[in-house]
């Protein structure tokens, strides 16, 4: 069993990473002495998953435990949805003293971690992410959140887990486009950390999509350790914590501009991934070959590495409106060498314009 430690300002806390982990969930979270019930909330589809197996091992190491289901799809962060996990949990009389289990991809996270954060002011977290998204990102960290109407993501906290419990084996039952979303961020933590971990992924991305878990778990080892580094020196995203949006402006550009139904996240994060190594190239003289070696890697994990459908204009103004303003057109993350994120870089409109519809054309030169 791998135990990585996160150590934020606001608290550390273990991160158990190992396939079978999950049988041995409730000894993991007894061995932090804590005491209380837990309240498992999950969604629709994991509940037929693992929720047995979950509830089984907390009770076996003696913890009381209890569930809630919510239904599976980012409709279930939403403020009404919290709201009536706030009811359940009253209804349930969970006290200051018991904790929520997130257990779920980032919806179920991001949902049941805000609930954690403000039902009575905070009470305990676990998080178990069940997705490669979730595991390698939105389990590690503390935001939490739900969307509003108007926008994703637009409420919430920052809010540290007790105790993380990743299992690689739960990415067996995943759709393969489910896996095929975080490979997205998996790519993208490839570039920030260095060249040996984009070559490696460059080189054995079969034995990911076939699920080898002598390959996958020190992958998403990486990426855990490379976020906990960045979120140790920077919980509150105030600074070094913006490396994290490698890719993340123009794909926020994207999916909103193709109302989050032309493109999926992970998709959208992989056009901005090379978007951004576009203008690495232009404003950071990162060498372009590797542009077109992620294209080729993209393309093999069943990304899309050409915008189609979705108008370049659009994405631009989609940008331009964007919460995240500030990082876009005139500040971005881009690469000086791979590994070595440069934050706040200055992108003039014309040449964010031209990144954005080189998407659209077929590639052959530079
Ligand atoms: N908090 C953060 O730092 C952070 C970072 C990135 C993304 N996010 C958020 O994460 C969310 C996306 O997360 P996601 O991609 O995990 O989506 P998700 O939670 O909706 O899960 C995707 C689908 O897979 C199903 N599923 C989950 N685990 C499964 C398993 N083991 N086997 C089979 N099916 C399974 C779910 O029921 C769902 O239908 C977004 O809301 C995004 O805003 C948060």
């Amino acid at each position: 069993m791998i135990q990585l430690l996160a150590n934020t300002r606001s608290k550390e806390y273990p991160i158990y990473l190992s396939g079978g982990a999950l049988e041995e969930s409730g000894d993991l979270w007894r061995s932090l002495g804590r005491g209380g019930k837990v309240v498992i909330i999950t969604d629709s589809n994991v509940a037929g998953i693992c929720l047995s197996q979950v509830e089984d091992s907390f009770r076996a190491a003696g913890v009381e435990v209890d569930n809630i289901v919510v239904d599976a799809g980012e409709g279930a962060k939403s403020i009404s949805q919290a709201s009536q996990l706030y009811s359940r949990l009253f209804e349930m009389d969970t006290r200051r003293c018991d904790t929520v289990c997130a257990l779920g991809g980032g919806v179920v996270g991001d949902l049941a971690g805000f609930v954690a954060s403000t039902y009575m002011r905070g009470i305990g977290l676990i998080q178990i992410p069940t997705t490669l998204l979730s595991q390698v990102d939105s389990s590690i960290g503390g935001k939490v959140g739900i969307n509003i109407e108007e926008a994703k993501n637009y409420v919430g906290s920052f809010y540290q887990p007790d105790i993380v419990i990743t299992d690689p084996n739960l990415l067996r039952t995943l759709p393969p486009e489910q896996l095929s979303e975080g490979l997205a961020e998996v790519v993208k933590y490839t570039l920030l950390y260095g060249e040996d971990f984009f070559e490696a992924l460059e080189v054995s991305y079969t034995r990911f999509q076939g699920l080898d878990m002598a390959f996958v778990e020190p992958v998403i080892r990486r990426c855990i350790e490379y976020k906990l580094a960045v979120v140790s020196e920077d919980e509150r995203d105030r600074g070094r914590r913006a490396v994290l949006n490698l890719g993340h402006s123009v794909g926020h550009g994207i999916e909103a501009a193709g109302r989050y139904k032309a493109y999926s996240h992970g998709q959208a994060v992989a056009l901005g991934l090379l978007a951004a190594l576009r203008l690495s190239y232009e404003v950071l003289q990162l060498d372009p070959e590797y542009r077109d070696r992620l294209r080729v890697l993209l393309d093999a994990l069943g990304l899309p590495v050409r915008l189609e459908g979705v108008d370049a204009g659009e994405v631009l103004s989609a940008m331009a409106s964007d919460k995240k303003a500030d990082d876009t057109s005139a500040n971005m993350v881009l690469l000086r060498e791979l590994g070595e994120p440069v934050i706040n870089c200055d992108v003039s409109a014309t040449q964010l314009e031209y990144a954005v519809n080189s998407l659209m054309a077929v590639e052959q030169g530079r």
